[in-house]
């Protein structure tokens, strides 16, 4: 391989080899412009959209600018030193030996430690910050609940319990307490704050706050079983007035079935579903399963799949198709008593 490569060089066909390196980048930067477009939802931690998410990506751009100084630095003393004291032809006296600068090392020991105070200092005091529990004017709490694979979201103070989708409204700092009912998950919302883990018999902090109204997508970012690459869930910023009024539909939800289908529906449910899930404003009170109060307004099922009737269907009727390892279980049930809770799924608004 390389005397192949060595070989080229010597007879001047390296154009061949600098055309493959063009046309291999160029194959990269098609690639990653065609899996950037099938982004459902923007996740860059650069573009950010809340309070806490600034924070981290200043602190990302100071360490970035400071190594970037530090590789500039270094690069011009090589290269200086490597033109400066090359060998010159006819020159064969070895060059002077100089050991024991203590100039030179002192300025060597100090310059990284005051770099590394720099970057330190931000770090620790935005470290301790971000998980602080914040009391100033007008905060909402949220309890949040990793299992595998989904997420909780109970509002205490709202006496609201959801699954998969949390809705904030702007402007406003979330105080966030993370438990796990199992394994150790991870929370992250990649446009609105960095990662914090859920463990196991401890409750850990952290707070967000959405500038802008949209919908963040959220991942696990702790490797959690076979579902673990698909335990998303959705962050819904809206207006406070919105906020208010998805908070009264959640408190008053509406749970009546409005056909016959949905009517079946309903039994199936309290035959087969009641027992794990809970609906608000009705007797299904299951606490194993997520919570499903308000289920028709969510934009997904199982948390990743688009909200259709196809994906509903098929969910029920085979979640280990939809979400690995999940420990939602295939009931048996006709494919007509399924359409029949679509359709139960479908009026709970
Ligand atoms: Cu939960 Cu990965």
């Amino acid at each position: 391989m390389y005397k192949h490569f060595y070989d080229k060089l010597r007879k001047g066909e390296h154009h061949f080899m600098i055309r493959r390196a063009l046309v291999l980048g160029m194959l990269a930067l098609i690639l990653a412009a065609l899996t950037g477009c099938q982004q459902e939802y923007k996740m860059s931690i650069l573009d950010t959209a809340g309070t806490v998410a600034e924070m981290q990506k200043d602190l990302v751009w100071l360490s970035i600018y400071i190594m970037s100084f530090v590789v500039a630095v270094v690069t011009l003393i090589m290269i200086y030193v490597l033109i400066r004291y090359r060998k010159k032809p006819g020159d064969d006296t070895p060059p002077k030996q100089v050991e024991g600068n203590n100039l030179l090392e002192a300025i060597w020991i100090i310059v990284p430690i005051l770099l590394l105070a720099i970057l330190a200092v931000p770090t620790v005091t935005t470290t301790f910050a971000l998980d602080k529990v914040q009391a100033d004017g007008e905060v909402l709490n949220v309890k949040v609940v990793g299992a595998q694979f989904w997420w909780q979201f109970e509002y205490p103070d709202l006496g609201i319990v959801t699954a998969q989708e949390l809705h904030i409204p702007t402007g406003t700092k979330v105080n966030l307490q993370l438990e796990t009912r199992d394994v150790i998950h991870s929370f992250w919302v990649p446009r609105l704050a960095g990662k914090t883990d859920l463990v196991s018999g401890r409750t850990n902090t952290m707070w967000l706050e959405a500038t802008e109204p949209g919908t963040y997508i959220g991942k696990c970012a702790e490797l959690c079983g076979d579902g673990h690459g698909v335990m998303d869930f959705l962050v819904v910023a809206q207006e406070p007035a919105e906020f208010e009024q998805w908070v009264e539909s959640m408190k008053n939800p509406q749970t009546t079935p409005t056909n016959a289908l949905s009517e079946r529906g309903e039994q199936v449910f309290a035959q087969s579903c009641a027992s794990c899930h809970a609906v608000a404003g009705t007797d299904f009170a299951g606490t194993a399963g997520p919570n499903l109060t308000g289920f028709a307004n969510r934009q997904k099922v199982a948390g990743f799949w688009d909200n259709t009737d196809e994906n509903v269907f098929q969910w029920i009727k085979d979640p280990e198709s939809m979400k690995p390892g999940s420990l939602m279980p295939a009931v048996p049930l006709a494919d007509e008593d399924i359409e029949a809770l679509v359709a139960y799924l479908k009026d709970l608004k």
